[in-house]
């Protein structure tokens, strides 16, 4: 199999599963007790903790370790709601549905929720940030980067103009991290999400990056972890394997951005000979590994369980939502008609991917529209 979708998950690293498996064998203490068994494991939280802030420009008190980006997501969006009088909350419209749905909710409990709209490259409009500061929100969310479409967003523009209104500003960095420079302090937001799981590091750990000064209450009582924000016996394998993860990403950042992009752009311009294809966002800044298109008259699960079929794993549209027919909102908020973004597929590049693997992706694809001209010679 050529694994292409890595935005839905990626494999773990080996040097991360070597960094873990102490601590699923003989280093077995609980982080909170107080012999030398626990100290060990609280040694090693407390040094993932370090190599995950230092990914992302934080100080380690600010990091809260999570079960993976959903929890991060509930706990920004709802920990910070609940410690706040009921006001408007503005998410972007293309978000996760790990936020959208927790702001739902807590429009559900009377906050009165809004989707900043975005233009039809995916990017917030500007009649939308200026719309939304006629009635300033108490909390607003944006994505770093999108998970189907790539589709970076100009953080620095946003949070600028909601910091000025004292707008709390939440950014799932869950794609950005280990394909982008994040600078936590630098981008001024007061809470960021994170998730091991797209860095080459283990399932069902993440965490939230938190300015000290943002109010607070967690979602699961305790035993007082996590600075009393997220009660229970830590994952401590998985929080060593996430800050593993983390110290290589930061290492290798610069490695592995040059080689997605280089194997972006390889894929693109082998898609754009490819009859009737649309790559979605094009215009924008995109993250260096994914690439959403269509190809004209092709539904997007169809060709996804075609390509299974020649051995390439890729996705129509996010993994979560696959499963549900319903084109991605994604595309829909970009304007995109829903019989275009039916055929919506995402293929997002990993660190282990070469260019034979795009070069044999671009030819399963020539098979299947039946399109062999670059493999044959000019007719005379
Ligand atoms: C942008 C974004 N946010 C949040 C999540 C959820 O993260 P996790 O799988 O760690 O719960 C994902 C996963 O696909 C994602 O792409």
């Amino acid at each position: 199999m050529i694994y292409l979708d890595h935005n839905a998950t990626t494999p773990l690293d080996e040097r991360v599963l070597e960094a873990m498996l102490p601590y699923l064998a003989s280093a077995h203490g609980n982080p909170s007790s107080l012999y030398r068994a626990g100290r060990i494991a609280r040694d090693a939280m407390e040094m993932a903790r370090e190599q995950v802030a230092a990914l992302v420009g934080a100080s380690p008190a600010q990091v809260i370790f999570t079960s993976g980006g959903t929890e991060a997501n509930n706990l920004a969006l709802k920990g910070l709601a609940w410690s706040l009088p009921r006001g408007r909350i503005c998410v972007g419209a293309t978000e996760h549905p790990a936020v959208l749905e927790p702001a739902r909710f807590l429009a559900q409990q009377g906050w009165k929720m809004d989707c900043l709209a975005v233009d039809e490259s995916g990017r917030i409009s500007e009649e939308a940030l200026s719309a939304a500061f006629l009635d300033p929100p108490r909390i607003a969310s944006v994505m770093l980067a999108n998970n189907e479409t790539g589709v970076i967003h100009d953080l620095g523009r946003i949070v600028g103009r909601l910091r000025e209104h004292g707008t709390f500003i939440h950014c799932d960095a869950v794609q950005g991290i280990g394909k982008l420079a994040v600078d936590f302090a630098a981008l001024g937001v007061h809470l960021m999400t994170l998730s091991a799981h797209k860095i080459y590091g283990p399932k069902g750990i993440g965490a939230l990056v938190l300015d000290p000064a943002t109010p607070m209450v967690p979602l699961i009582h305790g035993g007082g972890q996590e600075r009393g924000l997220r009660g229970g016996t830590e994952n401590v394998a998985a929080i060593v394997g996430f800050g593993k993860a983390a110290e290589l990403a930061a290492s290798e950042l610069f490695q592995r951005r040059e080689h997605l992009l280089r194997l972006r752009l390889r894929l693109e311009r082998g898609l754009a000979g490819l009859p009737g294809v649309t790559v979605f966002a094009r215009a924008a800044e995109r993250l260096p590994n994914t690439v959403l298109f269509a190809l004209a008259g092709y539904d997007g699960e169809a060709l996804v369980m075609l390509l299974d079929r020649k051995g390439f794993a890729v996705s129509s549209g996010s993994a979560c939502a696959s499963g549900a027919a319903e084109p991605s909102h994604v595309l829909l908020a970009m304007g995109i008609d829903a019989g275009v973004a039916q055929g919506a597929v995402r293929v997002s590049l990993g660190r282990d991917n070469g260019e034979a693997e795009v070069d044999r992706l671009l030819e399963a694809l020539r098979e299947i529209v039946g399109d062999r001209r670059p493999c044959t010679q000019p007719v005379a």
